[in-house]
């Protein structure tokens, strides 16, 4: 059972990328590595450490080609800067912080707070216009083989105007570098970014567009989560700071972006001028397809700090950073959307960094009532934050540590038995990304799958006859470290200590 958080405590050290850096670096979480190259070694050395989540962030610089000083940081999630990043102290497990954000997430004291416009900062100490516009003097990695290209974008977010009523939106789509001028972005439909691209399209019209390329990681985060329609994410970041996120407009669009993140670029996606985009390696670790033609923006400013630090956050199969993040997020609301519909007794909820945070789910509950872990696992599947991409949903007993994957297959295969404790719903809201749709499926549009809802909870009706657990009790468990954790210490030491 997981320790409540005393959200009280919650406070950010750090406003802009590099004090998050500095943060960082006093835990001796930042690795900086020199001379690695764009075309290969930054993906490569980034493939080998983000899958696990003790490793270090890790910030390229003197890049072949590129003027020293221009980096590009990756892997900022993990070890205990995970916890700094959402504002909390070092030392939480998983479980913990992502109960701690779900605190100040849908803390009443935390609203949303407008963003407020500022004349001047940082970000313009280097501003690019006209003939002076090149995005080829960033160290766009190539971040797998078989990529389709060059990654100006993945740790960054777009901002778009919504056409009708002035929304302001923040929205991670990945982007990709075309030329010096030139890139195209992918935006999934039922994105907001693509709401409002469809809207400039109906009209006739190029959409205003400023993508930021790297600056706070806590507003990184919340424009890769589903924050609601209609909402601005800069003023969801000023909630949780408490205090209005003060951003500058672009010379070119009018379009606000924080005054001290590290790079901005500024201009026009015509939606009728398509060009081929990907593929990139996807977060279920596959290419479910190839390039597709996708509208391209036509950059007309970039702003960029001096020495400017792009961040890149890039897919890879199992416990990537991206799962890894999205694990803590997702999980949180997920136990939220049981919770507020009405379902008692939810005592923890993890959606495994394995399934890229959305395919395997284990929710753990407090048997109330026969019935009660079917109720759960269906709405688990299927309320808005479970429903979409979604796999296996695995429902235990409380005893049962959902995080721990272990732990969770162990009930599965005790608890559950094949013929009878797995349901299946079909023509389930899934995605083009889905590896597993059949290609003729795939052929006539069908993105829909099944999923399996697996109760793994002691039966109902016998649970009292089921056999007792072949363990210490979580109280000798505790003890027995307290007292005895110095035999593994004292082997290791070789010091002879025998009692
Ligand atoms: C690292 C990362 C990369 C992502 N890439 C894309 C992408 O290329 N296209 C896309 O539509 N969504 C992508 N997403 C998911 C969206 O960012 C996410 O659904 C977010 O809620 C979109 O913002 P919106 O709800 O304001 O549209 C990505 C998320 C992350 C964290």
């Amino acid at each position: 059972m997981n320790t409540p958080v005393n959200k009280a405590s919650h406070h950010f050290v750090y406003s802009d990328l590099r004090q998050w850096i500095a943060a960082a670096d006093a835990l001796g979480e930042v690795k900086r590595l020199t001379g690695f190259t764009w075309e290969r070694e930054i993906g490569m050395a980034s493939a080998l450490i983000q899958r696990s989540d003790p490793s270090p962030c890790l910030i390229f610089d003197e890049i072949p080609g590129v003027k020293p000083g221009f980096r590009v940081l990756n892997n900022f999630f993990g070890a205990q800067r995970a916890n700094v990043t959402l504002g909390f102290e070092p030392g939480l497990s998983r479980l913990d912080l992502s109960d701690a954000f779900l605190s100040v997430y849908k803390d009443p004291d935390r609203k949303p707070i407008k963003h407020v416009i500022v004349e001047d900062g940082p970000i313009f100490e280097n501003v690019l216009m006209g003939d002076d516009v090149d995005l080829t003097i960033f160290p766009s990695p190539q971040w797998h083989e078989a990529d389709g290209g060059r990654y100006i974008g993945t740790g960054s977010y777009a901002v778009t105007r919504d056409p009708d009523d002035g929304w302001l939106n923040q929205g991670t789509y990945r982007v990709m570098l075309h030329d010096k001028r030139t890139v195209g972005m992918y935006i999934s439909p039922g994105k907001h970014g693509r709401i409002h691209r469809d809207k400039y399209a109906a009209r006739g019209e190029k959409m205003p567009v400023a993508i930021v390329l790297g600056g706070n990681p806590m507003q990184f985060l919340l424009t890769g989560n589903e924050v609601p329609y209609g909402i601005t994410e800069y003023d969801v970041l000023g909630g949780l700071y408490q205090r209005p996120v003060e951003c500058v407009r672009g010379r070119i669009t009018g379009l606000p972006f924080p005054k001290d993140c590290e790079i901005v670029i500024e201009g026009w996606v015509d939606p009728a001028e398509l060009r081929d985009e990907g593929p990139l390696g996807e977060w279920t670790g596959y290419y479910p397809g190839g390039a597709r033609p996708e509208p391209v923006m036509h950059v007309e400013a970039i702003y960029h700090r001096n020495d400017p630090i792009m961040v890149g956050c890039v897919h890879e199969l199992g416990p990537s950073e991206y799962a890894r993040y999205r694990a803590i997020t997702r999980s949180a609301l997920l136990k939220e959307a049981l919770k507020s519909s009405g379902i008692p007794d939810v005592t923890a909820v993890w959606a495994h960094e394995v399934g890229g945070a959305r395919m395997f789910v284990g929710v753990s509950i407090k048997q109330r009532y026969a019935g009660h872990s079917t109720q759960v696992g269906h709405v688990a599947s299927q309320c808005q934050v479970g429903a979409y991409a979604g796999k296996y949903v695995v429902v235990v007993d409380e005893d049962i540590d959902v995080s721990n994957l272990e732990e969770l297959l162990w009930a599965m295969c005790t608890r559950s038995d094949p013929a009878t404790s797995i349901e299946f719903i079909r023509s389930a809201w899934s995605t083009p990304l889905d590896p597993r749709i059949p290609p003729e499926k795939r052929e006539r549009g069908d993105f829909t799958n099944s999923r399996a809802i697996i109760d793994a909870c002691r039966p109902f009706h016998w649970r009292d006859q089921f056999p007792k657990v072949n363990m210490p009790s979580k109280a000798v468990q505790l003890e027995t470290r307290e007292r005895f954790s110095w035999i593994l210490e004292s082997w290791r030491r070789g010091d002879g200590r025998t009692r």
